[in-house]
Formats: structure tokens, sequence, C-alpha cells
């Protein structure tokens, strides 16, 4: 029906908002703006007013926002089965919204006309290696340790499972526009599709390998958020600052194989999952995907190996 352009942020819930703000700016991000009953979060890029929202309530998954192209893209998907009209949002940041259901039933918005803000101060990266060794010659000094959280630039994919795979891509491809990157089959049984990686389609223009992975699973549960920090040192300075706080860990710090992200993966005090990287690859539409075996896809270039507890969180139901 539309392409989208972007996501735009995740919502969930929390029953105190004091305690997941405090996680949210130890992860590295800044308040955006706190009414009574919600918390908005936002990262160094202005693009967006905020990436990131908690209600206060239970400790569920509650959907996710996209960023439309225009506003006549939300009065063509005001027309999908189960979509409410285009509406005002009532919620700091503004902007025009149309609300309706995925196939497993979570709230998907999507968004057009939110305020943008400034952009935040991020330090230039300029790294020396073997080949570059005077890229740069001023003194590297990054961080004091373990002193400070990383740097969230940008709400970056959302990892969730659904009870039917196919209708899940089904759906997110024609409703939202997205493109399936690559899939992931079940072991020894390689027409058996167990998880699809699905991108942005922007043409020929490059994005991240993926904005949205589907698990197929029996529940619909919440895998995790996933946000782009400023670069190698800053996924390294957050995860010693998250341990020195005392945070659950949950996987990291690694190299993936699809995707090719370095990633470090934390849990909130509830234990949803959050994720830093740097280093995606990207692609266009001349991305020819794969179907790999599970212990490929799961596989890392380098780095711990995939915790058997990080896809079955048997507390994380999405309703
Ligand atoms: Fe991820």
């Amino acid at each position: 029906m539309i392409n989208v352009r972007d996501l735009a942020y995740g919502r969930i819930g929390a029953p105190d908002l004091d305690r997941m703000e405090e996680f949210l700016l130890d992860f590295g991000m800044v308040r955006a703006d706190r009414t009574k009953n919600a918390l908005y979060m936002r990262g160094t890029d202005g693009d967006h007013h905020h990436l990131h929202v908690t209600e206060l309530g239970d400790p569920v998954h509650i959907g996710m926002a996209w960023w439309a192209k225009s506003e006549e893209d939300l009065e063509k998907i005001a027309r999908a089965p189960g979509a409410s009209n285009v509406h005002e949002i009532d919620e700091p940041g503004g902007g025009k919204r149309v609300t309706l259901p995925d196939p497993d039933g979570r709230i998907i918005e999507v968004i057009h006309g939110m305020e943008v803000a400034e952009d935040l101060p991020v330090r230039d990266v300029i790294i020396n290696d073997g080949k570059h060794k005077f890229a740069r010659t001023d003194l590297q000094r990054v961080s004091a340790n373990p002193g400070q959280p990383s740097t969230v630039k940008r709400s970056a994919h959302v990892v969730v499972k659904t009870k039917n795979l196919k209708k899940f891509n089904e759906w997110y491809q024609s409703t939202l526009g997205l493109a399936a990157s690559d899939h992931i089959m079940a072991p020894d049984e390689l027409s058996n599709n167990m998880m699809t990686f699905n991108h942005i389609d922007a043409g020929d223009e490059y994005v991240d390998h993926h904005v949205l992975l589907g698990i197929q699973s029996e529940n619909a549960e919440f895998n995790h958020l996933s946000f782009e920090v400023a670069d190698f040192d800053d996924v390294n300075t957050g995860h010693n600052f998250l341990q020195s706080k005392g945070y659950k860990h949950a996987w990291g710090v690694g190299r993936h194989v699809l995707g090719s992200q370095i990633f470090d993966y934390w849990r909130d005090p509830w234990g949803r999952i959050h994720e830093h990287f740097t280093d995606s690859d990207v692609v266009n539409n001349t991305h020819e995907g794969g179907r790999w075996e599970v212990n490929v896809g799961l596989n890392n270039q380098w780095g711990p190996e995939f915790p058997e507890d990080f896809v079955d969180d048997p507390h994380l139901h999405v309703l």
C-alpha cells in the first residue's frame, strides 16, 4: 500500500518511569520529554523528536511506529483492514498518525509531520589502522573507563516473534513496503523458514540490512529494540558503563554474519533487550538475499556464542 521511509520508535510499557528513564540514560539516550503517563527519549540524530516511548503500565511490548513519506500515504494506509482514521498525535512531538494491527495484534503506528529536533554533538571518529596509519595524529581519548554511556544515534531495527512468519512477511511487505533481505531456515529442513530479515525498500538508495526481523514461534513475543551508536569505541564504552551499573547483559560484544553489525545486547530492568550496534551492512534493491542455515544465520564472525535464553524468554509477551 505504501513504502515507509524508516522505523520511528518502539513503544513499550513499564510500571516505573523513573527506573526506565535511568536505564535509558545509562544506555545512552537523552530525554526528549516526559508526561505523567509516558517517557519519550531521543538520540543524537535530530531528524526525529523521539526514538523510544515508554508508557506507564505493565511491562509489555505495545508496538512500533514507522515514518510515512507523505501525508497522502497516511490517507492510503488508513484504508488498510483495521486501520484508524488519520488523526493528530496527542503526545509530545505532535504530527499525524494512523494506527493499525499487524497480523499478531501489535499496534503499528504510521506517522507523519512529527516535530524534528537539532542534532546533538558527536565526536568525530578517526581510527588509525594498519593501512591508514596516520589518519589521526592527535591523541585518542574517548572515555575515562568506565566513565560514560554510549551515544545512541538512531532507532534502527526491531525483532519480534510471530505465530505465522509467512503472513507476517506478507503483511509488512504489502502494507508497509518492506523487502526481504535474508532468510534463516530450520535445521535439516531447508524449505522451512524460521526467520526473515526485512529492509526498507528505498530503491537504489542504500539502507541497513534489516529494519525488522520476524521469528517463527508459538507466541508473538517481543525480542529486541536496536539502536545504532556512534562507533566501535562507543559500543565498548557503553558496555563497560552498563556493566559498572550492574545491568543484566544479554549477548555480545560480537560481529553478526547476517547484517555484519558489531553488536552488544542489554536487558532493561524488566528484562526487555535493547541493542547497541555499529557498522551495519547496507543493501539496496540489487541485494540478492539468501536462505541460510540456522548455524550460519545466528553465528558470529567473532564474539561469544548465541545464548540459549536470548530468544526464549518466557516473561516477554507481546499482548
Ligand atoms: Fe539486532
